[in-house]
């Protein structure tokens, strides 16, 4: 095996070791290197972006919702499907405080965590009463118990007061 020189001479004039190219292989020690670091960077990167990740909560405030610090007010005269529909429901995410707001009938709602207490995941919807997490499978019911691990911690809640005047739910703490 015979090796050049392809990298420039350090201060001391001395070639570095890894400023050598194999000619055989045609691969100098330090390219390999750069192109090893790359693909375990491009590896991480590729497991950042799994399940957990891509479905943890962002902001995405749906129309006719207002949010403070403090409380999250829904529109209900926007949110109509909301207002209308008992068993229809409303995820707010909020980063900080993201909601799944559920009617439960004789304009009466519930809110509940929409952070999936498991790990982190935003909920992924609600079917026949069931609160679901799409990332790693766990489910709740409709109070925010635990029916499904691997979640071990019921959704908390929070207190919604409806204004029939006014046509809003407002979602406090
Ligand atoms: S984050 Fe794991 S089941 Fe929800």
């Amino acid at each position: 095996m015979s090796r050049v020189p392809v990298g420039p001479l350090a201060p001391s004039g001395v070639l570095p070791p890894d400023a050598f190219l194999d000619a055989d292989a045609g691969v100098s020690r330090r390219a390999f290197l750069t192109a090893s670091a790359m693909a375990a960077i491009a590896a991480t990167l590729a497991g950042c972006m799994n399940a957990s990740d891509a479905t943890a909560p962002g902001v995405r405030i749906p129309a006719g919702v207002s949010t403070t610090a403090t409380t999250t007010v829904i529109d209900l005269l926007t949110q109509t499907a909301l207002a209308a529909t008992t068993g229809a429901y409303l995820i707010i995410e909020n980063a900080s405080r993201s909601l799944i707001v559920i009617n439960i009938g004789s304009n009466t709602f519930r809110a509940l965590s929409a952070v999936c207490t498991h790990q982190g995941c935003l909920i992924g919807g609600m079917a026949s009463n069931v609160i679901f997490c799409n990332c790693h499978g766990s489910r709740f019911n409709a109070t925010g118990g635990v029916v499904q691990g691997p979640a071990n911690a019921s959704l908390p809640s929070f207190t919604a007061t409806y204004d029939g005047v006014a046509k809003t739910v407002t979602v406090a703490g």
